[in-house]
């Protein structure tokens, strides 16, 4: 029987695999203070990794970050990559510094936990849908060119996409993902289309990579509040009472209130276990599936969608991302 459930906390499950921290290399999208991203590099510090890249994009909050590092363990090397992941020059820019940076042999686990959540209708300078492109493009163009680092680690590498239990709102749009049609776009469509997107990327990356070493796992972290709920709570109230209660229809099955009874908020050690078990766990690759929740893999399709594992769909979305961003990726 698994000892592991929502209570996990992320610093606990860092002792436990202290061989697979210390003397590593994590890269890191999205640390800012009060994250679960920042929660898991703090916890990672605490049994000594060689090295965490902080990839961000304001320096003042990765500095922050930074600082509650080095008070945990001040023996810890960070670097700071400044990266807009909504902005296709701005990655690739970030990743060939990550490339050509000589400290930086190889990478043992990327963690892609940055996003953003149900904003405005919004096309980016390069003409796709902000959620689409924050949450999945960004990270599908970094984590791609990066690869050759990250199978440079060897065997045991890991990529972690954060997901989220709104992926089950929705698919990937693949006939319209910028939201072209009119009235198409809504918050959540495009969040689930991104979450979606999230575990599809990892479904492809393991059709790739899985042969050389390399694992790829998407989780959904739990409820934790954290600054993601920003555009939520700009939200006119009966408007917002209105989609959460039909975000909670079709994540859960529940009404909002059910579903808050039965799932309620995470703190940030526990919101930041799960992503730290698919990092970190070198049995994991022994289970069965793609998508962990509760700090557990699972293949129930209350919980992950086949729309997000059929990996038919994985194979499209890989090829959709290649037109969306207009650079093929052959790793
Ligand atoms: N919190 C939850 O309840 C929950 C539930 C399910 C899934 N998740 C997932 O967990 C992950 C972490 O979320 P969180 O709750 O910790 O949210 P958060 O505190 O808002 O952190 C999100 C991070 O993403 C960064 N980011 C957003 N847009 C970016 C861009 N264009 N370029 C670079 N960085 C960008 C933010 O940077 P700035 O600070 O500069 O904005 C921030 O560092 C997300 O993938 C989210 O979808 C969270």
């Amino acid at each position: 029987m698994s000892t592991y459930d929502r209570n996990t906390e992320g610093l606990a499950l860092v002792h436990q695999f202290a061989d697979e921290v210390k003397g590593r290399t994590f890269l890191l999208t999205g640390p800012s203070p009060g994250g679960i991203g920042a929660e898991t590099v703090i916890s990672l510090a605490a049994e000594s990794p060689a090295l965490l890249i902080l990839v961000g994009r304001s320096p003042e909050k990765v500095q922050t970050v930074i600082d509650s590092i080095k008070n945990v363990n001040p023996s810890v090397k960070t670097k700071f990559v400044q990266a807009d992941l909504s902005s296709i020059k701005s990655v690739r820019k970030a990743a060939q510094t990550i490339l050509d940076d000589p400290e930086i042999a190889k990478i043992d686990v990327v963690i892609n936990n940055a996003a953003v959540m149900a904003t405005p209708f919004e096309l980016t300078e390069d003409k796709i849908e902000l959620q689409l492109h924050a949450n999945h493009l960004g990270h599908f163009i970094l984590t791609n060119k990066i690869a050759p680092k990250v199978v440079a680690a060897g065997p045991g590498a890991r990529i972690v996409n954060l997901s989220s239990s709104g992926h089950r709102y929705a698919g990937v749009r693949f006939e319209d993902p910028n939201f072209t049609e009119p009235g198409s776009y809504s918050e959540f469509t495009s969040y689930g289309q991104s979450k979606s997107a999230n575990i599809l990327y990892a479904v492809a990356l393991n059709k790739r990579l899985a042969a050389r070493g390399v694992r790829a796992y998407a989780v959904h972290p739990g409820s934790i509040l954290t600054n993601l709920q920003h555009y939520v709570k700009q939200m006119d109230g009966a408007r917002l009472a209105a989609l959460m209660d039909e975000a909670a229809q079709k994540v859960a099955g529940k009404t909002l209130a059910e579903y808050r009874a039965a799932d309620p908020h995470k703190t940030l050690q526990q919101g930041c276990s799960t992503t730290l078990r698919a990092a970190l766990d070198p049995d994991l690759v022994e289970e069965e599936g793609v998508f962990l929740q509760d700090t557990k893999l699972t293949t129930d399709p209350k919980a992950v969608r086949d729309w997000a594992t059929d990996p038919e769909l994985a194979e499209k979305l890989w090829k959709l991302s290649e037109d969306l961003v207009g650079e093929k990726f052959d790793i």
